[in-house]
């Protein structure tokens, strides 16, 4: 099937604050067949990449990425905010609107060497996937990839990690 997923993206203006348009994806992983389709599309992608390992963001990024990892048989490491994960840890700072927040992942979440998809729902500024990337390779993994259900060109995420492919499936 191949339906225009857009038409599952909700456009919230002024939120969480003026002069912001949110893009909500609840709807579109509300509709089974659209989440579906979405997801297979990064799971095609992942196929393209030899990937085997998952690494997403909290928490939308396991939202995208959590069903990729299923489908292809392969594991789903998490990089939470602070004070959530209960053991050993990496950390890897990032620059916010205002001030600055900071992942983390398990020491032992990625091994040296694995090949992995970095996923999230959304690319804005790219201060979150590049705080991603940095926890992976600072772990010893290989990010053969990033993908997104939708990118927003205006933001230049995609120019915070130039170096490494991006895959998404909406551009606003
Ligand atoms: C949102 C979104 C991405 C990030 C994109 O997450 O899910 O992770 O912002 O913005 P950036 O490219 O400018 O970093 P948020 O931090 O709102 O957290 P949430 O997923 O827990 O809602
Ligand atoms: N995260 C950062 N910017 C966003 C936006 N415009 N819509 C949804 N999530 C976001």
């Amino acid at each position: 099937m191949v339906l225009d997923l857009t038409k599952y993206i909700a456009a919230i203006p002024d939120y969480p604050e003026k002069g912001v348009v949110f893009r909500d994806i609840s709807p579109l992983m509300a509709d089974g067949a659209a989440y579906r389709e979405a997801t297979n599309k990064i799971v095609e992608y992942a196929k393209s990449k030899d990937v085997e390992m998952i690494v997403g963001p909290e928490a939308r990024g396991f939202i995208v990425g959590c069903p990729v990892a299923y489908d292809l048989g392969v594991g789903f490491a998490p990089a939470r905010k602070k004070g959530k994960l209960p053991r050993e840890t990496v950390e890897a700072k990032y620059a916010l609107e205002y001030g600055e927040s900071a992942l983390y992942m398990h020491k032992d979440a990625v091994k040296p060497g694995q090949r992995v998809l970095v996923t999230d729902d959304l690319l804005a500024t790219g201060g979150t996937i590049a705080a991603t990337i940095e926890l992976v390779e600072k772990l010893g993994g290989i990010v053969v990839g990033t993908a997104f259900f939708i990118e927003l060109d205006d933001l230049k995420g995609r120019n915070k990690i130039e170096d490494y492919d991006i895959f998404s499936l909406m551009n606003y």
